[in-house]
């Protein structure tokens, strides 16, 4: 996730530019640029690392004007937060702004390196801007050059370009990344998302992927990259600036929950080399003889982290084989935990900052592990600590209870669970293929859920005031109980307590009355019977069954209204399937009951404090 604005118009488009890129500061905030044709008919950059407050201060000092420009706001996915790194990204005459992830940036950037180009950033963006300098240089017109360069990329992009040798226009197109067009009275707009120029227009084009537009002060036009002539009808939108950054949803919360399946995609996207039929891990830093070497894997974090940790032990041990410990971080350093070289510790982590998990690796560097990190966050703490990171890209969590970072940690863990068992002669092609596959049904299984969060609103009425709720699950799912009820303790303030379902017989089963809802994870296999006999054990004494069941309905469990039903999938992705309606649950039950969802009382975002 990226922020960009462009503009052009009769005005100075310095402070549209940077109010527009304040108010999608939500979608990144690690570093920010602007570039605009100046007087002079010369394009001037100003960028800096930090937020939008930071550019603000060097444009003080370095003040720049104009009626044409483009600006970022970046949430980094290739290369640290740095100034170096800042979008805009020039290459002669050409700059550009860029909101996606190229994912064949690393053979494009050794093929220009090869033919004499140099490069200043560590971005996968810089590489679009010297294509299409490559381009332009070889005879063809600046469009041209664009469109030629976009079609050599695989990934996703929203893109405009500014262009020094035709200095009245602006070029964007997109491909699986929002842009919107603004129109006004002879001045136009260009962003990610309505906030950044509601204040101006409320007359907005929905832009669709393989969209070129043009825009200059005289007008606009929108073709395909075969040059065909488009017409897209403008819409006018009724939201409020603050409804709007929310992008209508009523929390960060409920739109991060929504978010989740792009996440999914964005988090293999830049793992899974679908033209090869390979998991690449380019920032982990391990390589076959690496892996060789492994004869256990550490998984360590805190909280909802943690718990991904739980999940990641089943996959693992499963798909590769080798004994996986799961810890979490405030423990164990307490533990005088067993580590040497031949062991892999994996810290998990949204933000990257959390004190204890940074222990936690401080505790493994010291002992002379192999230290890895999952993290949303390029350029966090654990980032600069390990010696090797997967990102998860779900993008900035606003929200304070976890959810799309969740999710997305989870499918990290299962691409590298592939990779790992890959590197280690686990696994075959054939295997692997079909591993993938899975993986790329899950955003659309994940969409249907969502489609479906109505269901779930009755379920919520019934319940929002019981003082208690019980979650159970098995296998793989068990760790997912936890994060329901975690989920729903956190932005309710319910009671609520996870258990291995196999264990409710060993103590919670004392508590279950007529008003205990118990919420039960019924994942096909082997497992669902004895499911079932928890079902009927919590029915015996009058508790009430709140059940997820993958697949059919089965008449057994209770009710229909007391039931929903979850798409079947690999039992290794199921435990994404299945905490999409336990976040929806419990956020509508937070929402029922008035809390403040977005910043739930007592917790921060990132805890830096032991
Ligand atoms: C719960 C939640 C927390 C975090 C925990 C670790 O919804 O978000 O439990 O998971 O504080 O944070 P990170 O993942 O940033 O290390």
């Amino acid at each position: 996730m990226c922020g960009i604005v462009g503009y052009v118009g009769a005005m100075d488009g310095r402070d549209i530019l940077i109010e527009g890129l304040k108010r999608l500061e939500y979608r990144g905030y690690d570093s920010s640029g602007i570039a605009m044709v100046g007087d002079s008919g010369t394009v001037e950059i100003v960028r800096s690392r930090g937020k939008i407050a930071v550019l603000e201060g060097r444009l003080r000092e370095r003040p720049i004007a104009g009626s044409i420009g483009i600006a970022h706001t970046r949430w980094a996915t290739h290369g640290k937060p740095s100034d170096e790194n800042a979008h805009p990204h020039r290459s002669g005459p050409f700059v550009v702004v860029h909101n996606g992830i190229i994912e064949n940036y690393a053979e494009i950037k050794s093929r220009l390196q090869l033919e004499g180009f140099g490069f200043s950033s560590e971005t996968d963006t810089e590489v679009i801007v010297k294509l299409v300098e490559r381009e332009w240089r070889s005879g063809k017109d600046h469009k041209q050059a664009i469109v030629d360069s976009l079609r050599q990329l695989r990934g996703s992009y929203a893109v405009v370009f500014l262009n020094e040798a035709a200095p009245d226009q602006l070029i964007a197109a997109r491909k699986e990344s929002p842009l919107i067009l603004g129109l006004g009275e002879n001045e136009y707009y260009l962003a990610s998302d309505v906030p950044a120029i509601l204040p101006y227009t409320r007359k907005i084009i929905y832009l669709e992927d393989g969209d070129v537009v043009s825009v200059s002060r005289s007008g606009y036009s929108i073709e395909s990259f075969e040059g065909e002539r488009l017409e897209r009808v403008p819409r006018t939108i009724e939201w409020n600036p603050i409804m709007a950054e929310k992008a209508g949803y009523k929390h960060f919360m409920l739109k991060e929950i929504h978010e989740q399946s792009q996440a999914i995609i964005d988090t293999f996207r830049s793992a899974v080399d679908l033209n090869r039929g390979e998991i690449r891990l380019d920032d982990l830093n391990l390589d076959g003889k690496g892996v060789a070497g492994i004869r256990k894997i550490c998984l360590i974090a805190c909280g909802t982290s943690y718990h991904a940790c739980m999940v990641g032990k089943y996959m693992i041990e499963n798909m590769c084989r080798i004994p996986v410990e799961v810890d979490l971080g405030s423990e164990f350093r307490y533990r005088g935990p067993l580590l040497g070289q031949d062991t892999l510790l994996v810290v998990i982590s949204q933000s990257g900052e959390t004190a204890d998990t940074r222990a936690a690796l401080q505790e493994g560097l010291e002992k002379g592990a192999v230290c890895r990190a999952i993290v949303n966050v390029v350029g966090s703490s654990l980032v600069r600590m390990a010696g090797g990171v997967i990102y998860t890209h779900a993008g900035p969590e606003i929200g304070v209870a976890s959810t799309k970072a969740f999710t997305a940690q989870l499918v990290a863990l299962y691409l590298f669970g592939l990779y790992f068992a890959v590197a280690s002669g686990r696994l075959d092609r054939q295997e692997l293929s079909a591993y993938i596959q899975e993986l790329i049904e899950l955003p659309r299984k994940v969409s249907d859920i969502l489609a479906r969060s109505e269901e779930l609103s009755g379920l919520a009425r019934r319940f929002m005031n019981c003082r208690d709720f019980l979650y159970l699950g098995r296998g793989i799912l068990y760790p997912i109980a936890l994060e329901g009820a975690l989920k729903l303790k956190e932005i309710s303030y319910i009671h609520a307590e996870g258990y291995a379902a196999g264990e409710m017989k060993h103590g919670p089963i004392a508590l279950i009355d007529e008003q205990m809802p118990v919420v039960v994870l019924m994942q096909k296999g082997p497992l669902f019977e004895k499911m079932l006999s928890n079902v009927q054990e919590v029915k015996a004494r009058g508790g009430q069954v709140i059940a997820l069941v993958e697949g059919k309905a089965d008449e057994r469990i209770g009710p229909p209204e007391n039931r929903f039903l979850i798409p079947e999938s690999s039992p290794w992705l199921a435990p994404v399937l299945f905490t999409v309606p336990l976040q929806l649950l419990a956020y509508q039950i937070a929402v029922l009951r008035g809390t403040d969802v977005d910043q739930p009382r007592n917790l921060a975002k990132s805890v830096t404090v032991e």
